[in-house]
């Protein structure tokens, strides 16, 4: 069961050496400059009323397309040894796109930082839709230039980020673009995903890259009691957010029964899926308690979830919440990472967590310090049980924009003022700089 995870801070754990030190940003929720770009879903999504909470777009956000400088600088002097940002499709796909990420990319080698770049962030460019399969190939193809373009300073690529989360909010729910109401209909948009993952590795190994990973969310599912009902409720939502991701990628085939949901034969494509990585990415935020559906429509964690799922999620009782409503549970993380150890064995290569942090608002952000240092201790733990990690990379440098919730959630390092842009160092910040000092 947690424990508290607010309890009072010994002496920072020792991470091995070489370990990748890191933050992590996506290019819709930072760039701005959406008039130097093709359009996107997002902002076909953000323009019906009604889509965001506070009625805002991410055409300006953080500004970060013109202020990547001082964006850099911000970076060195924290210390990092790493940068997971992302690649807009739709800027790459412009005239003049990639000149962006090739200024990004230099002056992130000169401050002495590794970009590690993510290829697909949810920025889909609008009139395509992952439903249809030859959106994967298309990715192969935006993949192929972007490496054609960068691949001489990059070696870490990480293809897509979190296709279950995109298929869940855009497709399934319509919490997010594209706004699809599929429910279980939405999976084929998983499946093109993968698949469009896997064509990615192999464009990316032929440009010569080495170092090839993707950004996954995961988190253990907590049954909400002993009854039989529950733990099936339980087994199959962990089966949907953790196994439907990456027994696919790791074991070359869907948990039973998922295959048949998906569009045709798949067989061929799971060839293609499986292609081996070098690093798995696991995006950590909680784990969710799970019991039998109770038959009506419920409201957690933002969402909306409708009555005909065969689960329903409930509070964690006892711990911390975020100001977004979400548990703080550092042990999770131990559970998950030791857990996927104990289920796919060699097949898991060396994990990185590729995003890891909480929303919170003010620039004496404690409680967000607390949450960085127990999942840091949690992940140190899952280190000393024997899972190969290699890196941490926190969510997010910057307060940014936080898709349907707009700007109400400030997950950053750095505040950001939305109506100067000015940006300002909070007191976590300070702390992940100190904690990256005795690392060295
Ligand atoms: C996503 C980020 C998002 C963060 C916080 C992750 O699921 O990759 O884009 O901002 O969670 O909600």
């Amino acid at each position: 069961m947690p424990t508290d995870p607010y309890a009072s801070r010994t002496a920072p754990p020792r991470f091995p050496d070489g370990f990748l030190w890191g933050v992590s940003t996506s290019a819709h929720q930072i760039e701005g400059a959406a008039d130097l770009r093709e359009p996107s879903v997002w902002d076909t999504f953000t323009a019906a009323p009604g889509r965001v909470k506070d009625g805002s777009t991410a055409a300006v956000a953080c500004d970060h397309y013109h202020r990547y400088r001082e964006d850099v600088a911000l970076l060195a002097d924290l210390g990092v040894n790493a940068y997971r940002f992302s690649v807009s499709w739709p800027r790459a796909a412009s005239p003049g796109g990639l000149d962006f990420y090739d200024r990004l990319t230099d002056e992130l080698c000169a401050a002495g930082v590794r970009p590690v770049p993510t290829l697909y962030h949810w920025d889909l460019p609008a009139g395509l839709d992952w439903l249809d399969r030859d959106t994967a190939s298309r990715f192969a193809d935006h993949v192929s230039r972007v490496a054609a373009r960068l691949g001489d300073r990059i070696t870490r690529w990480i293809t897509l980020n979190e296709p279950a989360e995109h298929t869940l909010l855009g497709h399934a729910l319509g919490a997010h673009a594209p706004g699809g109401r599929l429910l279980f209909d939405a999976l084929p948009a998983a499946h093109h995903q993968l698949l469009a993952h896997g064509l990615a590795v192999r464009a990316l190994r032929a440009s010569g890259a080495a170092d090839i990973g993707i950004a996954n969310s995961h988190g253990p599912t907590w049954p909400a009691s002993g009854d039989r009902a529950d733990i099936e409720a339980a087994d199959f939502y962990d089966t949907l957010l953790n196994r439907l991701f990456a027994d696919p990628l790791l074991l070359g085939a869907y948990p039973a029964g998922l295959g048949d949901l998906m569009p045709g034969d798949v067989t061929a494509d799971l060839e293609v899926i499986s292609e081996p990585l070098d690093f798995y990415g696991v995006n950590y935020y909680a784990p969710t308690r799970v019991g039998a559906p109770q038959g009506t429509e419920i409201e957690f964690g933002g969402l909306t979830l409708p009555a005909e799922l065969p689960f329903t999620v409930l509070d964690i009782e006892g711990v911390p919440v975020t100001d977004f409503g979400w548990p703080v549970v550092p042990e999770g993380l131990t559970e998950l990472l030791t857990g996927f150890r104990d289920r796919y064995g060699d097949r898991l290569p060396p994990v990185v967590i590729t995003e890891n942090g909480c929303s919170g608002d003010g620039l004496d952000d404690q409680d967000r310090i607390a949450y960085l240092d127990g999942h840091l201790r949690a992940l140190h733990r899952a280190l000393e049980a024997g899972v190969d990690v290699r890196g941490y990379f926190v969510w997010s440098l910057l307060d940014n924009f936080e898709w349907a919730e707009g700007y109400t959630r400030r997950f950053g390092l750095v505040h950001v003022d939305f109506g100067t842009l000015a940006r300002t160092p909070k007191a976590s910040y300070g702390w992940y700089r100190d904690f990256l000092r005795t690392q060295r």
